[in-house]
């Protein structure tokens, strides 16, 4: 190869490694990287308050942000599409520094995030990943697919089919379970589900597992906007159609503490977890301490606990890391391609908590008291 064209490579290796850090990242737009704290202003967008998680979250990052000095807007969009769109431009036109989003639609958000760009403003993608924009420039998530297969887990450890160690249980089956899948809209779904039916897949194959409904593709059990009221809807309309022959559901695979409240209220009415008809194992996520209660009342069988506290935290070391002009340090830079670009990433780990686990795994770890978990209410 001669060497003229080697060079050639060479500048086109570099304008092209400029042109990756130039999404609003690291090295473009208003030098921010010397100006104190309290001029900064970090545009926080989170989904809604409805759910117990995104109230931590937000009051995680905007309490660890202005720690460090900085201001923070922060604002919840009530789960309605157009109020965030609306919310995060004005973020824009007010001038903030830095945006940190959790989107409510995953793909709705590319004219806010062209804006972004053309203002020079880093964004950071919030837990859930925005797809189908170049204008994404750091993701702060936990290991999604290893929360789908921890439930799925969570659901053959609870039949009994698996032990907590892994290794096969004594239950033999056949179990007949249900399946619910969060918003198809969120892009985590599809690594919560996914994640789930691979672990659940050679059960299913081997008639282990029977899901009654035939409900199985992420359509048939999705719930929009992961409601619970929803979930509850369906799970009535489940046992209706499905259940009405005198069998019982033995499992049913929930994507989401909030969620597995609904299922769970839909069993009780239609008599579980009185005398003989046992409820069947729920599973869930996020350690929702009304779901907690449950679990440690054994009515819930499981949860996966994100500790919401250390996501905040790499999203302040990101959001920091743009405002001095660095790039924020990625572990994972391979598996969120969100349909124009792979998105680097930092991504924590996740815990299942069966009963068992809630003092080591919440108390001990200061993010429910155990008065908290015996009321299933948080205090203020
Ligand atoms: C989050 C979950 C949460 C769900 C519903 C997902 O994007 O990753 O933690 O349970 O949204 O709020």
């Amino acid at each position: 190869m001669s060497r003229k064209f080697l060079v050639a490579l060479g500048s086109a290796a570099l304008a092209l490694s400029l042109a990756a850090c130039s999404g609003g990242g690291a090295g473009s737009g208003d030098d921010t990287s010397d100006k104190k704290p309290g001029d900064l202003t970090i545009g926080v967008s989170m989904p809604t308050q409805t759910s117990e998680r995104w109230i931590a979250d937000g009051n995680a990052v905007k309490s660890k942000l202005e720690a460090k000095g900085y201001k923070v807007d922060l604002q919840y969009a009530g789960d309605d599409i157009p109020t965030q769109s609306q919310q995060v431009d004005q973020m824009i036109t007010q001038g903030a520094d830095v945006l940190v989003i959790a989107a409510i639609d995953g793909t709705a958000l590319s004219s806010q995030l062209q804006a972004a760009a053309s203002a020079k403003i880093p964004v950071i993608s919030y837990d859930r990943l925005i797809r189908g924009s170049k204008d994404v420039d750091f993701y702060v998530s936990f290991d999604n697919y290893k929360v789908g297969v921890a439930q799925g887990t969570a659901l053959l450890v609870g039949l009994g089919l698996l032990n907590k160690d892994g290794s096969k249980g004594t239950a033999k089956g056949p179990f007949n379970i249900e399946l619910f899948a969060g918003s198809l809209d969120d892009n985590n779904t599809q690594y919560f589900f996914g994640g789930a039916m691979d672990t659940l897949k050679p059960f299913v194959d081997a008639g282990t597992l029977k899901v009654k409904s035939k409900q199985t593709t992420p359509e048939q059990v999705a719930t929009l906007r992961w409601q619970q009221e929803t979930a509850q809807k369906r799970m009535e309309n489940l046992l209706t159609s499905s259940y009405n022959d005198g069998s019982k559901v033995d499992g049913v695979l929930s994507p989401y503490d909030g969620i597995s409240r609904g299922i769970i209220t839909a069993l009780q009415n239609a008599g579980y977890g009185k005398g003989a008809k046992k409820l069947p194992v729920v599973t869930g996520q996020d350690a929702e301490i009304a779901s907690i209660k449950l679990i440690n009342d054994g009515v819930q069988s499981s949860t996966v606990f994100k500790d919401t506290r250390l996501l905040a935290d790499q999203a302040v070391n990101a959001a920091e890391a743009f405002l001095q002009k660095k790039e924020p340090q990625a572990n994972d830079t391979k598996t969120y391609n969100n349909g124009v670009k792979v998105v680097p990433a930092y991504l924590l780990p996740i815990a299942t908590v069966y009963k068992d686990d809630i003092k080591a795994t919440l108390i001990d770890s200061g993010y429910w008291t155990a008065e908290e978990v015996a009321a299933g209410q948080a205090k203020k």
